[in-house]
């Protein structure tokens, strides 16, 4: 049987039991809590693209919370983390205590004591959510019809919190209005800096669907850059550019955007400028930061890569917004116009191919490192001994 399936009630019902008869049998205070959520299974996995994951435990006993911890299983060298709880939320005089589980890719395992209730975790880290079949049985989902669990709404309502600060008249007016989802992920409303427009009104269903099989809430799956569209329509430009941003080309806008909110402006994941592109363009790290013997390109660290890059699309190669030459001479104005004489007498700038580098032409590129350079002026090589010109010329 498939961990997620096998039925909670089994689990709880043996745990009671077991809770019953440690009562009877001894005189201390016994534990008694249980997993509500993620799951009351011992082995599940969890796909998403954040490593956290909520546990929820329920504790019925008042005495039982001062001794009760949650950590990481010992690890080889029988190092443990402890893990704080959230919050103690109570209901009927029964405790609900909210975790926010860590995650590392592969296995984890979570011990709650007293009592050593393991909780196991094979962690799987997805690209996009928008990939999972949000029906295929090992997929653990929180809004499984079958895994979510009943308790949750005791405390979890429609109710806008008061402090939410937010015109509630104004926003009911829109069909895709869902207040309930703010009570238990209002992290990705208030946490993040810069709010995505939608996610801020807290029309979650304007992405965000209800399942019609066994998932209570769903997407759209498929291509991501298909949910952006349904209102970015103008952005379907960028599938009839030319030269197409490799994540761009394939749809992944959340690769960079998060669709709720993120630290950085355009809800960007870090600074949009250059910290984006070297996030995963490493070897261009180099250029952004100072370094002894390395000139970087001034404009690098000003306007940033996309002072010359669209992080999207354009009509020409590495996504340039300009043909190289065009693209350099429109700040070095003082070479604008010159199609002959730099660096020396007549020497040409374009129109001709390019020796050092197979199928491209004479360009700026062909002399200079649009990035940076160990040598001055950019350079592919040291000027003096004529290194840079016997690249090209090498009759001496
Ligand atoms: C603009 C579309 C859009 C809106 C509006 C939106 N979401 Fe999402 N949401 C997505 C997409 C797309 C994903 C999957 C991202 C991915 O994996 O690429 C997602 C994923 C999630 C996740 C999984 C965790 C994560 O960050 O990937 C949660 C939770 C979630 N949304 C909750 C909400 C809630 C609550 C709201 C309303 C406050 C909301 N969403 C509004 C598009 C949206
Ligand atoms: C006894 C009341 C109560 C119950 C029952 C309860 N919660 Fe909560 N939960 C709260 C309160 C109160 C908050 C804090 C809300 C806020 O900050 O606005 C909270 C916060 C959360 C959060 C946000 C945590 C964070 O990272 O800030 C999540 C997720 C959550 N609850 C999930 C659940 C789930 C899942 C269940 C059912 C298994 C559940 N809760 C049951 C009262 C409860
Ligand atoms: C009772 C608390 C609660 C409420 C209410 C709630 N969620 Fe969630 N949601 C969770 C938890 C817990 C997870 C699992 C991720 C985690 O552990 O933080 C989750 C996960 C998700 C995911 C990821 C896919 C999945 O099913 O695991 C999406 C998308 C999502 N929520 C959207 C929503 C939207 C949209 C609403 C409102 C219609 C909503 N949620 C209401 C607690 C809640
Ligand atoms: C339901 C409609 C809707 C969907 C779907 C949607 N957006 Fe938006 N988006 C908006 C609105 C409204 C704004 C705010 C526009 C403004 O303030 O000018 C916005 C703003 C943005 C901005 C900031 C633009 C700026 O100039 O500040 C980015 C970036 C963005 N969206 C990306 C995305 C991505 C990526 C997706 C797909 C995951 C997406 N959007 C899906 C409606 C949507
Ligand atoms: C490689 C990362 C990356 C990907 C992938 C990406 N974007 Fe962007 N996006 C950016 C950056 C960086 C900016 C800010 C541009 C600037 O500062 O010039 C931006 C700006 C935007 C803006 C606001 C400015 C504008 O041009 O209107 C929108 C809207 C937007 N992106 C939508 C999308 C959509 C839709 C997709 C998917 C088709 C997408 N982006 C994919 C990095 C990305
Ligand atoms: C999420 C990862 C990611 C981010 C962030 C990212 N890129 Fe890329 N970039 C790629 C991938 C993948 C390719 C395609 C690689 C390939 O085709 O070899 C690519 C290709 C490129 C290329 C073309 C390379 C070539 O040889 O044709 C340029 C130029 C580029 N990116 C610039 C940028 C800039 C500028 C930014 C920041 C605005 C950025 N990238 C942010 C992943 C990323
Ligand atoms: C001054 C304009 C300019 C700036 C700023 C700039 N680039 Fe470039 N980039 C270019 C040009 C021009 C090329 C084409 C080089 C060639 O002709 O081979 C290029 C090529 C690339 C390529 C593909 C070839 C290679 O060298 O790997 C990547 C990737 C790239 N740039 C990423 C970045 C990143 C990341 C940043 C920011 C750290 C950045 N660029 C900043 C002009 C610029
Ligand atoms: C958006 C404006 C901009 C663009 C486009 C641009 N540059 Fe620059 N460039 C600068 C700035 C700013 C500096 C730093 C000037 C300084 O330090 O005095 C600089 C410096 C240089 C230097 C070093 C000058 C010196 O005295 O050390 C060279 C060489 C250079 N750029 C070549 C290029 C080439 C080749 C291109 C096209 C691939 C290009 N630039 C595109 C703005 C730009
Ligand atoms: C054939 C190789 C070659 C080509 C092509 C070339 N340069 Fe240069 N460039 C050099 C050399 C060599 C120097 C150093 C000159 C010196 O020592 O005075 C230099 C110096 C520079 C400087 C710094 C000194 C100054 O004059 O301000 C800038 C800026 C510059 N080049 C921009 C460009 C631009 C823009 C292009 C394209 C329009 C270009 N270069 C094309 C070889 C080249
Ligand atoms: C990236 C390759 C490249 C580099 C580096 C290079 N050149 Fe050239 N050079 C060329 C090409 C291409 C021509 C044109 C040849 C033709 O007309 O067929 C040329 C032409 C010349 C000419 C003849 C110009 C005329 O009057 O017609 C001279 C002189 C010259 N280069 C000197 C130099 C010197 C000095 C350096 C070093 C500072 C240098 N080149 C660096 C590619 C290069």
């Amino acid at each position: 049987m498939s961990p997620i399936k096998s039925p909670k009630s089994h689990h709880i019902a043996s745990q009671a039991i077991l809770c019953f008869i440690l009562i009877f049998f001894s005189a201390e205070q016994l534990w008694c809590a249980t997993i509500l959520s993620p799951s009351s299974s011992k082995d599940i996995i969890i796909q998403a693209r954040r490593p956290q994951s909520t546990l929820v435990l329920k504790v019925t006993n008042k005495d039982e919370l001062a001794s009760l911890r949650v950590a990481t299983a010992q690890n080889r060298s029988g190092d443990f983390q402890v893990i704080d709880a959230l919050a103690r939320h109570e209901k009927d005089g029964i405790y609900y205590i909210h975790y926010t589980l860590p995650l590392k890719r592969g296995k984890n395992t979570f011990v709650i004591s007293p009592g050593r209730l393991e909780l196991k975790i094979r962690y799987k880290p997805v690209r996009t959510l928008l990939n999972i079949d949000f029906e295929a049985p090992e997929a653990f989902l929180f809004h499984r019809k079958s895994i979510i669990p009943k308790e949750c709404s005791l405390c979890h309502s429609d109710k806008l919190p008061d402090d939410a600060g937010l015109d509630v008249e104004r926003l009911k007016k829109n069909a895709d209005y869902s207040p309930s989802c703010f009570s238990c992920h209002r992290k990705l409303h208030s946490k993040n800096k810069w709010l995505h427009g939608p996610t801020a009104n807290i029309y979650c269903m304007s992405c965000h669907r209800k399942g019609t099989g066994n998932t209570k809430i769903t997407m759209l799956t498929g291509r991501v850059d298909e949910t952006c569209f349904q209102c970015h329509i103008n952005k379907t430009k960028f599938r009839d550019q030319k030269h197409v941003h490799g994540p761009v080309g394939t749809g992944d806008c959340t690769i960079c955007h998060d669709p709720h909110g993120d630290d950085y402006k355009f809800q960007l994941w870090a600074d949009g400028k250059s910290d984006l592109c070297v996030g995963c363009h490493g070897d261009k790290k180099r250029a952004i930061k100072n370094s002894v013997g390395f000139y970087p390109h001034g404009i690098v660290q000003g306007g940033g890569c996309v002072a010359c890059h669209s992080p999207h699309a354009t009509a020409y190669r590495f996504q340039l917004y300009k043909p190289i030459n065009e693209l350099c001479i429109s700040c070095h104005l003082n070479l604008a116009d010159v199609e002959k004489g730099h660096p020396v007498g007549n020497h040409p700038l374009k129109g001709k191919d390019d020796p050092r580098r197979k199928g491209r032409a004479l360009s700026c590129t062909s002399c200079h490192n649009p990035h940076g350079s160990n040598y001055r002026f950019l350079l592919i090589g040291d000027i003096l001994g004529g290194h840079v010109c016997s690249m090209c010329h090498n009759d001496g």
